[in-house]
């Protein structure tokens, strides 16, 4: 199959011009002006941008969590991803206590063949680590599963300690893998949160309220220092807030290879979203929580300026019919997390492109080329070169949306953004080179996705 998309505007993280794009057998093979070469299609992007389809380093599809599974599964997240211009997924394997990784890699493997309509990968949450555990870890980085998410948080289900953490740090200095971290202590939230409820603070606010900045800011600092002291390079998941942000910050200037990414829903939304009405708060609930509104300006200013080198999602959907209200009376036993896939391009055009927050080119390093580069698929995917994988997105900045249920594919019964109209819209997807989008119509497939073995972390 051969495809020829002409007069659109290429914009990659460095670049900006009008150029076609031959592409043949799923890959970029050829960039110039009047490309003339037959093409059994021929896509016409004047006025259009095309950018490197999004890769969305942090999903968790078809996860059981909190006593229920996360809404999407492999197919419909993947297929909202696309909607959204998001041609990656790296989602999170769980290796459970008394499980091996080995193990934990196949169950995942299971949930996504045959589902995921755009390529996947995989990174392992390890909740023990034996000896044979470190064993594992090497495996995995042989497997393609080149990144490891601990926790700080969640006693008794992810959490795990310094010891721990130090000794994964350490071996991924010899491995080549990542540490990514849920920061935020877990030990200090579980009594706040045993305190609210023993005097009767049942509500979804109590959620934030029990999850301090400081517990975030600490944790991220002592993993930071924990990283500094095993020479290893380290990655800190959905940063929430200044007191987070500026312990990156004073890490990264005294020569720690330390790296975060924020999420849309803390650019976007803030504490007050708890407060609303009739339970309504349960919608926000994830971890960390919506912080003061303040943040956001913060957190934008952290992406321009480079603190802060991706935008990923944390897309964790519960619907709020029989999942979040599985909390009702209790808002610890709310499931933590909130839908994002389908969004995030376009929120981020929105509130950073558009005001003139970042740059064009730094949107597309957010959301595409610094995720593959962080997590080994660059240059095959997060670039327009010849070679690359054709995964574009043609994205229309004058086409107009409303965001809600209405409009988007998520398979969850509320948006946490319903009603924002935004401006610029991925209007036709590629994966490896096939339409999957076609002017705001699914044409992919269910499991055409494939699962991308991915290189050995190295500095950016
Ligand atoms: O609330 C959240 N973030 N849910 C997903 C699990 C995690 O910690 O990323
Ligand atoms: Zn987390
Ligand atoms: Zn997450």
């Amino acid at each position: 199959m051969s495809l020829l998309i002409k007069n659109g505007e290429i914009v990659t993280a460095s670049d900006r011009y009008v150029a076609d794009l031959l592409i043949e057998n799923g890959v970029i093979s050829m960039i110039g002006r009047n490309i003339t070469a037959p093409a059994e299609r021929l896509i016409d992007a004047a006025g259009k941008y095309v950018i490197p389809g999004g890769i969305d380093a942090h999903t968790h599809l078809d996860m059981p969590f909190g006593g229920t599974t996360s809404a999407d599964d492999f197919e419909s997240g993947t297929i909202a991803a696309a909607f959204g211009g998001t041609t990656s997924v790296i989602d999170f394997a769980i290796q459970y206590r008394g499980e091996t990784m080995p193990q934990a890699l196949e169950n995942w493997s299971r949930k996504a063949e045959g589902k995921a309509a755009i390529d996947y990968g995989f990174h392992m949450i390890v909740t023990e680590l034996t000896e044979s555990g470190l064993g594992d870890m090497d495996a995995m980085t042989r497997a393609g599963v080149t990144s490891f998410k601990l926790f700080m948080a969640y006693p008794g289900v992810f959490m795990v300690d310094d010891a721990t953490i130090f000794k994964a740090l350490l071996r991924t200095k010899e491995n080549g893998g990542l540490i990514c971290m849920h920061a935020e202590n877990g030990g200090v939230i579980d009594v706040l949160v045993k305190q609210a409820l023993s005097q009767g603070q049942r509500a979804p606010k109590y959620h934030a309220l029990t999850r301090p900045t400081r517990a975030e800011g600490e944790a991220t600092g002592r993993c930071m220092a924990l990283a500094e002291m095993a020479d290893a390079p380290i990655y800190i998941v959905h940063l929430s807030c200044s007191d987070a942000l500026e312990q990156v910050k004073r890490a990264r200037e005294t020569g720690l290879r330390g790296y975060a990414e924020t999420c849309p829903q803390y650019l976007f939304l803030s504490y007050e979203n708890y407060e609303e009405p009739d339970f309504a708060g349960a919608k926000y609930v994830m971890s960390p929580p919506l912080r003061e509104r303040w943040n956001q300006d913060v957190l934008w200013k952290g992406l321009a300026n480079g603190h802060l080198q991706v935008v990923s999602t944390d897309h964790c959907p519960f619907c709020f019919k029989e999942q979040k209200e599985l909390g009702r009376d209790d808002f610890s036993k709310i499931p933590n997390g909130a839908p994002g896939i389908e969004t995030r391009l376009m929120l981020l055009y929105n509130g950073g492109v558009l005001p003139g927050r970042i740059s064009l080119n730094k949107f597309v390093d957010l959301v595409s080329t610094t995720p593959a580069k962080m997590f080994g698929l660059f240059p095959r995917k997060g670039a327009i070169c010849v070679g690359a994988d054709a995964d574009l997105v043609i994205f229309n900045p004058h086409a107009e949306k409303t965001l809600g249920l209405r409009s988007l594919h998520m398979r969850v019964d509320y948006n946490p953004y319903e009603g924002t109209k935004v401006k610029g819209v991925p209007e036709t997807v590629l994966s490896r080179g096939k339409v999957i989008i076609d002017n705001g119509k699914f044409t992919g497939r269910a499991g055409a996705g494939q699962f991308l073995m991915r290189k050995p972390f190295e500095p950016i």
